[in-house]
């Protein structure tokens, strides 16, 4: 496995989950030297796969987030403890970043990552750092029903990413 350990891998699935569903998740998108951006996500899977640790994460192809995922292979996911950033976690939800930096929006301090060229954010109480392995499109024709018509009515389908967790960091 990479140099995540086990123990940190449970504590951060353990973690995540415990949260889940709920907005208490940031993505952060991009790249430090060029544009970065945050948004609010709440579905994601966790497993070993292809002998690593990953994280799979679901994307709507109209967020501006998924326009960044395709020029940029890292990002990382922020644990913000709720209730405290609730106002935070719903501003990423309801704005683009193609009009508007949420960065000045809501005060949140970007620091350095460890490993990655995507930056990560200070409040948080954990850090996944991640570089994306694969992609992969929802297709309707795989899908049953039941979800198209739950949850693809608009024909905005989400990508599933997935991602190796090179770096966990913990407050
Ligand atoms: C609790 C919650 C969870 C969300 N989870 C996701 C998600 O997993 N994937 C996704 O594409 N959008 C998700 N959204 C919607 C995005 O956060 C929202 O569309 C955001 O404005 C997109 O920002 P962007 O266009 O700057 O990327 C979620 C919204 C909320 C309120």
């Amino acid at each position: 496995m990479s140099n995540i350990t086990k123990d940190q891998l449970n504590r951060a699935v353990f973690e995540i989950l415990n949260v889940m569903p709920g907005p208490g998740l940031l993505m952060l998108t991009g790249s430090d030297a060029e544009k970065e951006n945050l948004i609010t996500i709440g579905w994601l899977q966790f497993g070993i796969v292809w002998g690593e640790p990953t994280v799979n994460v679901f994307v709507r192809q109209s967020r501006y987030s998924y326009e960044l995922l395709q020029k940029y292979d890292e990002f990382t996911i922020n644990l913000l403890p709720v209730p405290t950033f609730n106002d935070v976690l719903s501003k990423c939800a309801s704005s683009s970043g193609s009009y508007t930096n949420k960065f000045k929006d809501t005060n949140l301090t970007k620091v350095k990552s460890k490993i990655v060229n995507c930056s990560s954010i200070q409040e948080a109480s954990m850090v996944l750092e991640c570089k994306i392995i694969f992609k992969h499109d929802v297709s309707i024709n795989e899908l049953s029903d039941i979800i198209v018509n739950k949850f693809y009515t608009d024909g905005d389908y989400h990508q599933i990413i997935t991602a190796k967790i090179i770096n966990i960091k913990e407050k």
